[in-house]
């Protein structure tokens, strides 16, 4: 039985979609609990050459054999769950994926909110997503739960008894969170941040995991730093030295030109430290080392690939465990067995 947290160490956008999908199709876990804040994440999953990007469904919904639950801490759009349960047809998510009774509702008030609302939209750079007026909604005690939404009575479960349930029968649970630790409302760069923690603890208050029965926690990372929205960024670097560099990046929900920098080593260990780290997973080397581009195993890395790596490594202190080296659920190197036994 293993329960492991997976969740982003900078500023969103590591990369999560490709890695939970690399961990669920290669573990088989049982539930795939989807945690975070809500459809504000855009994740990208990419296998056998088809490529989706997703907002609230679970990435590892290729596994067609897991259960996909979102957990009560997840803000839920009815339309954008619904589209994706069409949109992903074809992996029969309709039928195995659910919602807990008590994950709260975003209406069109709270997406107009988010964006007529200069603040938001401007200062902060929200995504429009209607998550930061839903939770101050939720905070009020104004908001509606899943529960009382007509039409979402058939994909109602209750997500903490299924979860605590398959860890009791010894069945492996994975759970995904979404943003990142510097888009944290209590450890991120406030008030350029999201509206929720999006730390591991959170991550598993999210699904009803209590923290003794968390074994693993991967925090994943980009092998150099993205942000889009507004606020400090220490190692940021001009877009014309990113296009040099050719790690220029846009985003999935907004299409937003992500802000680019090198990797901050600092802000990392505190990531790690935070989020109870027991193991890393660093994505996009292939971006900084082209040479690199699908490799799989650790020895086809090129010398300086192996020596970023390790120095990254030495720095943080936690075994980086997964190297991906391409978008596809293929491009990846898995240490595991050899840096966790
Ligand atoms: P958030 O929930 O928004 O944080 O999403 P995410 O972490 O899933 O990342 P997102 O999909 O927004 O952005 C990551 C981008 O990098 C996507 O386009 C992925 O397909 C791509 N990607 C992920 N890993 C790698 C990799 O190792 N190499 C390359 N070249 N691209 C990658
Ligand atoms: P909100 O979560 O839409 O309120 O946006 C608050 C801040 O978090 C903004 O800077 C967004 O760009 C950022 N943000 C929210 N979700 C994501 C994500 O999934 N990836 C990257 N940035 C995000
Ligand atoms: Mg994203």
């Amino acid at each position: 039985m293993t329960c492991t947290i997976l969740v982003g160490g900078q500023w969103g956008d590591e990369g999560k979609g490709k890695c939970i999908t690399y961990f669920c199709t290669k573990d088989k876990p049982e539930i795939i609990a989807r945690a975070g804040v809500g459809p504000n994440a855009g994740h990208s999953v990419e296998c056998n050459g088809e490529k989706y990007g997703l907002r609230l469904t679970p990435s590892g919904f290729f596994n067609t054999d897991s259960r996909l639950l979102i957990g009560a801490g997840v803000l839920v759009n009815p339309d954008v769950f619904k589209h994706e349960l069409e949109y992903l047809n074809k992996y029969n998510v309709d039928g195995r994926t659910f919602i807990d009774a008590n994950c709260a509702i975003i209406t069109e008030k709270h997406t107009q909110a988010d964006k007529a609302s200069s603040y938001l939209s401007e200062k902060i750079g929200t995504t429009g997503s209607g998550c930061g007026p839903a939770n101050a909604d939720r905070i009020n005690r104004t908001i509606d739960y899943a529960k009382d939404i007509e039409g979402l009575e058939e994909y109602i479960t209750d997500v903490p008894s299924e979860v605590n349930k398959a860890l009791d029968e010894g069945k492996d649970v994975f759970i995904e969170g979404s943003q990142g630790f510097g888009l944290s409302l209590y450890y991120g760069t406030y008030p350029f941040v999201t509206s929720k923690d999006t730390c591991a603890s959170t991550a598993a208050a999210d699904v009803g995991v209590g923290p003794t029965r968390i074994d693993e926690v991967v925090v994943i990372f980009k092998a150099y730093t993205t942000r889009v929205g507004e606020g400090p960024f220490p190692t940021e670097i001009t877009p014309e030295e990113a296009e040099k560099m050719g790690i220029e990046e846009y985003g999935v929900v907004t299409g937003r030109k992500r802000r680019v920098g090198l990797f901050d080593k600092e802000f990392a260990k505190r990531s790690c430290m935070i989020n109870g780290a027991t193991q890393v997973a660093l994505t996009c080397i292939d971006r900084l080392y082209p040479e690199c581009y699908q490799a799989n195993k650790y020895e086809d890395l090129s010398q300086e690939a192996r020596e970023y790596i390790e120095d990254i490594e030495e720095s943080i202190g936690v075994p980086i465990t997964i190297i991906s080296t391409g978008p596809d659920l293929a491009d990846t190197i898995d240490l595991r067995d050899e840096k966790l036994n």
